[in-house]
């Protein structure tokens, strides 16, 4: 498992397929444990993520580790993290058509390699990569749907959505996010 992504992950590095190749430091392949059970796609990586390689590393990737930390779980341990796309979009903008179509090999390789059998769908940009037009992210979050291999996947918050608001009053998206992580970790426990 782990020689196939390093080998998915070294074709990764030389790759120019769309334009976004002229602007990265890095790419950002990556994080946490290779495992068959949990694995969270994210959307792009921004500038930290850029800068040091890694998704997930910056003030959003500081509160996803908490979210994960509140149920018992973490990237060294139990979840491997990675994005639709490898590189980050200038301005941090939403990744193009033909970015994630040229980026989705590497997606798809990721996920035959590991097959997962819970896949977090972590905001806007991830949901419509693997679920198309489903509807809003508020609409289908916590909820579960049928995953490539078998896998269950649900759409949740985007920790940077959790940023910009605050309140854990009851309904807020932090209230919403502890309902879905405690929901993931109540089935992540099944799976042993
Ligand atoms: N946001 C993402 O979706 N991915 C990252 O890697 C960092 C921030």
């Amino acid at each position: 498992m782990i020689e196939e992504l390093r080998k998915i992950q070294e074709k990764c590095c030389g790759c120019q397929k769309c334009s976004l190749y002229k602007t990265r430091k890095n790419i950002v392949f990556s994080s946490g444990i290779p495992n068959n059970k949990l694995v969270l796609v994210g959307e792009a990586p921004g500038y930290w993520e850029d800068v040091k390689g890694e998704p997930f590393v910056g003030k959003a990737g500081q509160l996803l580790d908490k979210i994960f930390a509140c149920v018992g779980l973490s990237r060294e341990k139990d979840v491997y993290i990675c994005n639709t796309i490898k590189c980050r979009p200038p301005e941090n903008r939403d990744p193009l058509p033909e970015e994630k179509e040229a980026c989705r090999e590497y997606l798809d390789a990721q996920l035959e390699i590991l097959k997962p059998k819970i896949i977090l769908i972590c905001g806007r940009v991830a949901l419509n990569s693997l679920l198309g037009d489903i509807g809003g992210i508020t609409k289908v979050r916590g909820k579960w749907f049928e995953g490539p291999y078998g896998a269950k996947m649900m759409p949740i918050f985007h920790p940077s959505y959790l940023l910009r608001n605050d309140s854990r009053e009851k309904g807020s998206p932090k209230w919403l996010m502890w309902q879905d992580i405690k929901e993931v970790k109540r089935v992540y426990e099944e799976l042993k």
